[in-house]
């Protein structure tokens, strides 16, 4: 890196730094090269390894919607009607590629990006044919949170996890510090600012995090959503809409509603009395955010 471009970098604070890790693109780590199948992609990404030593998370994770990433509700796969019909549709099977048929993966399934045009074409035949046990190997699991997503500058070193601090000898792999993951702008990267427009074919889905920033915050918001939605690194995450009673009990507590009632009699003429009513309600969100997103 020049001297020029390091000088720039502590000139600009902030801004440079980014800048510099746009301006200075770098080889991509083994955990973000190509794996050659599907099989390959999900071995690579596999949660289980990590459950005999952190059980609680693990179980906490396995009924959060980061482990069934590619499942809406009840458990369809979310990309079953897109590479039927409309732009990300499959047009020519030898010609199927995560960029242009899946670039809902920016968010839903990231280390699919990077992966190769087999394991894309892999996963399209999967969702067609609707092989949901496939389809639900597929998620937001340990290693992309704390391995892909867990620093903003520079890319993450090959067979390297992040944490709250160093842990050398970390079985497997050894844990590097990451301050980043307490920040918002860590869940930020997929909760989204607004529509995508990286794309051949733009996406709007999620767009919490805009709100968040540009609402939540400037109004003398004082929390991150991990505060409010990991309390002692809870990795369940609610809410969990599969669950629809422990979400209407959520949102109700989300969502006081004050109501004022009053009545009176009105009497505009003699013999005329209507019977009126005030009411007056209030709404408040403690919600972080618009609710409800997309
Ligand atoms: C053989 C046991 C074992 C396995 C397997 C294991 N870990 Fe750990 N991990 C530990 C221990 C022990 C610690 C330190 C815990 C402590 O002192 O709080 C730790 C700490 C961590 C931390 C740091 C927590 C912090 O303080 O920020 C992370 C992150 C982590 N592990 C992730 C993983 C992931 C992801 C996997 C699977 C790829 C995994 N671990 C597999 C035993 C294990
Ligand atoms: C900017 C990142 C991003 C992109 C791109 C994106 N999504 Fe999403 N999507 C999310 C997030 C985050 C959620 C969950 C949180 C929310 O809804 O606020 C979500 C939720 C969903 C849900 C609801 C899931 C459920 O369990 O109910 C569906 C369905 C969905 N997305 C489909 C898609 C499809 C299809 C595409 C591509 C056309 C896409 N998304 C592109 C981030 C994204
Ligand atoms: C959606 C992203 C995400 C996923 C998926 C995820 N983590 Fe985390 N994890 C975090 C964040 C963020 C923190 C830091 C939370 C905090 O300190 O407020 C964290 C913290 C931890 C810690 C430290 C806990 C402590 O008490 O300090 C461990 C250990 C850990 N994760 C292990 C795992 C394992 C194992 C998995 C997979 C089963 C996993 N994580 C999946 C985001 C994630
Ligand atoms: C790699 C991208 C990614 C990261 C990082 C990420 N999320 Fe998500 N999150 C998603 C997607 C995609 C979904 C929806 C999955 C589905 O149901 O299809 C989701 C679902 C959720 C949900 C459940 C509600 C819903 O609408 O589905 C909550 C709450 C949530 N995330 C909070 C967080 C928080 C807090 C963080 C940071 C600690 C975080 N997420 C980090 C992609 C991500
Ligand atoms: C001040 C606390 C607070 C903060 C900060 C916060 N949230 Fe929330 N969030 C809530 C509450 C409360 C709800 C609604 C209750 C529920 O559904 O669990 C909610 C709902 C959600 C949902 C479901 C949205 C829907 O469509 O129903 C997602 C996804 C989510 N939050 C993610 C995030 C992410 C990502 C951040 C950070 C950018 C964040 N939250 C920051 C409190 C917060």
């Amino acid at each position: 890196m020049s001297r020029a471009i390091k000088a720039g970098a502590s000139a600009l604070g902030l801004l440079g730094i980014m800048w510099l890790t746009w301006a200075a693109p770098r080889p991509l780590p083994a955990s973000q090269t190509a794996a050659n199948d599907l099989a390959g992609l999900i071995a690579r990404y596999d949660s289980s390894n990590c459950r005999e030593c952190h059980e609680d998370i693990h179980q906490q994770w396995e009924g959060s919607h980061h482990a069934r990433s590619l499942m809406g509700m009840d458990d369809w796969i979310i990309m079953g009607p897109y590479l039927k019909g409309g732009p990300l549709a499959i047009k020519d099977p030898a010609k199927i590629s995560a960029a242009a048929n899946f670039p809902c993966a920016k968010c839903h399934l990231p280390q699919l990006l990077p992966a190769s045009d087999q394991a894309a074409a892999e996963l399209a035949r999967a969702v067609l044919a609707d092989d949901k046990a496939t389809v639900r190997k597929l998620n937001i699991g340990c290693v992309v949170c704390h391995g892909d997503k867990a620093i903003v500058h520079g890319r993450p070193e090959p067979g390297v996890l992040y944490g709250s601090r160093d842990i050398p000898d970390h079985p497997g792999r050894p844990i590097k510090k990451s301050p980043f993951m307490k920040s918002a702008l860590f869940c930020g990267q997929c909760h989204g600012q607004g529509p995508v427009l990286d794309f051949e074919t733009p996406i709007q889905c999620a767009t919490l995090y805009g709100s968040y920033l540009h609402g939540y915050i400037p109004s003398g918001g004082g929390q991150t959503c991990q505060d409010c939605h990991m309390p002692g690194s809870n990795h369940y995450m609610p809410p969990n809409f599969n669950n629809r009673p422990e979400t209407a009990e959520r949102l109700r507590q989300a969502l006081p509603l004050e109501v004022q009632a009053m009545a009176y009699r009105f009497q505009p003429k003699d013999g005329d009395i209507r019977p009126m009513m005030v009411v007056r309600t209030k709404i408040t969100s403690r919600a972080g955010h618009r609710i409800p997103d997309g």
